[in-house]
């Protein structure tokens, strides 16, 4: 019951966060907005995939060599826009759609940010079938320092099921093989709460990540925008979310229990913690590409979706915003507390010192609820979500992400 009402507020505070005016001034994304000190990561996005999968929400079209060729010279004028206004990145991570579709372009890419930047991480996601030995290679001298690899299951019917057809799992865990040991870190994403999923398949899925002995995975709850809910309903079965919270059980049961560190609620590495995703180690960061989302001290802003409307803001020498939402002091650090909550921890010292104010003079009611409720532990330095939390916490951004998915689905189907 507390999940699902912890679920419930968010869902419906996350639909004010995201309701998005159209009246956009890129003159007002500027470095002087930042805070002393401030550092925010970069985010980059590659929308194109050799097929696409029909549960995705990411924005993201059919690969075509051409207008990819053409996508990363804009990207790399985006880039150079946020140069000029004074920005400064050294955390990098690339996503998509399939960011090694186009290695050489994406190696170009890579070299230019070096150029520009004293690079201290880039974190790199693809699909397996897209790995080579050579690719490992060239990645690894790249500096890749992370690379994450969109497995979804390890079972042949439940892959041909999602649409996932251009490579087998025994295909996928042989090119896990080839990364592994190459990186500092590997990721694989496992979906789960999928329609027709059995807890059997899943529990095989995390037994076969064990046994491999990846460094790191990711598990993702279905989080699927209203017209592919309707879409998987209509082939399948009900997505129904009360199932949810079994498959949550094994991940706590024998991922969390058995010592793997967890970076986010949904993610778990072997050992020491690993780099893991960019919203929840930088407050604030600034994404570049077709429908990249950014968060900038308050503002919220989306780019572009359209492939045609991003190139033709960036042609005219503007910043592709297509909406934008200045965020309420609340909104701000309610969203702040989301994205900490989901990476299991705040610390309070450092609160201070980022906003100049106790955490629980800005954040005292949420703070006291989620305590009331036994969700979170606190120390003198730092809070944490517990055992009993993880669950609610992970419930709570699935709804975000599922409310963010309506949003990019809407801006797909409108081509902002
Ligand atoms: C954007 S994809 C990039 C990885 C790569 N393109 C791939 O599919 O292998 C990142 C991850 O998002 C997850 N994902 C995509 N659509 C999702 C959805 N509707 N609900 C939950 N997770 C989703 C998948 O697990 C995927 O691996
Ligand atoms: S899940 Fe990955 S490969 Fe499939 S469409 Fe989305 S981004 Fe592309």
């Amino acid at each position: 019951m507390i999940p699902e009402i912890a679920g419930y507020i968010t869902r419906r505070e996350g639909r004010k966060f995201l309701k998005l005016s159209d009246e956009v001034d890129d003159s007002l994304i500027s470095s002087s907005i930042l805070r002393p000190g401030q550092q925010l990561s970069l985010y980059i996005h590659i929308p194109f995939c050799r097929k696409l999968c029909p549960f995705c929400c990411f924005n993201r079209y059919l690969f075509n060599a051409e207008k990819a060729r053409e996508y990363f010279i804009h990207l790399r004028h985006e880039l150079d826009i946020y140069i000029q206004k004074g920005f400064s990145f050294s955390d990098f991570y690339f996503g998509g759609g399939t960011p090694t579709i186009l290695m050489e372009e994406l190696l170009s890419f890579i070299s230019y940010l070096k150029e520009k930047f004293e690079v201290r991480n880039i974190s790199l996601e693809t699909t397996p079938q897209e790995i080579t030995p050579e690719m490992v290679a060239t990645l690894k001298k790249a500096g890749i320092n992370r690379l994450s690899l969109g497995v979804q299951s390890f079972d042949e019917g439940m892959l041909k099921s999602m649409g996932r057809t251009l490579c087998t799992a025994v295909e996928a865990k042989q090119k896990i093989g080839l990364a592994l040991g190459q990186f500092e870190t590997v990721n694989i994403d496992l979906i789960f709460n999928f329609p027709f999923q059995t807890l059997e398949k899943f529990c095989s899925d995390i037994k076969l990540f064990k046994e491999m002995d990846i460094n790191q995975v990711t598990f993702y709850p279905l989080m699927p925008s209203p017209h592919k809910k309707s879409a998987l309903e209509r082939r399948f079965a009900k997505v129904d979310n009360s199932r949810e919270k079994r498959y949550y059980n094994s991940i706590l049961r024998e991922i969390y229990d058995q010592g793997y560190q967890a970076s986010t609620v949904w993610c778990f590495s072997k050992g020491e913690r690993m780099i893991d995703e960019y919203i929840v180690n930088y407050a604030d960061y600034v994404g570049i590409g077709a429908g990249s989302v950014s968060l900038i001290n308050g503002i919220f802003y989306v780019n572009s979706f359209s492939l045609e409307k991003y190139a033709e803001n960036l042609k005219k020498d503007r910043l592709p915003i297509a909406r934008r939402r200045n965020l309420s002091e609340k909104e701000y650090y309610q969203y702040y507390l989301l994205t900490k909550l989901f990476g299991t921890k705040i610390n309070k010292v450092q609160f201070k010192q980022q906003f100049g104010a106790d955490i629980y003079q800005k954040l005292g009611t949420e703070l006291r609820l989620l305590k009331l409720v036994g969700a979170i532990s606190e120390t003198a330095d730092e809070i944490r979500v517990n055992r009993r939390g993880m669950y609610i916490i992970s419930v709570m951004m699935r709804e975000f992400f599922t409310g963010l998915n309506t949003l990019r689905e809407i801006s797909i189907e409108n081509q902002i």
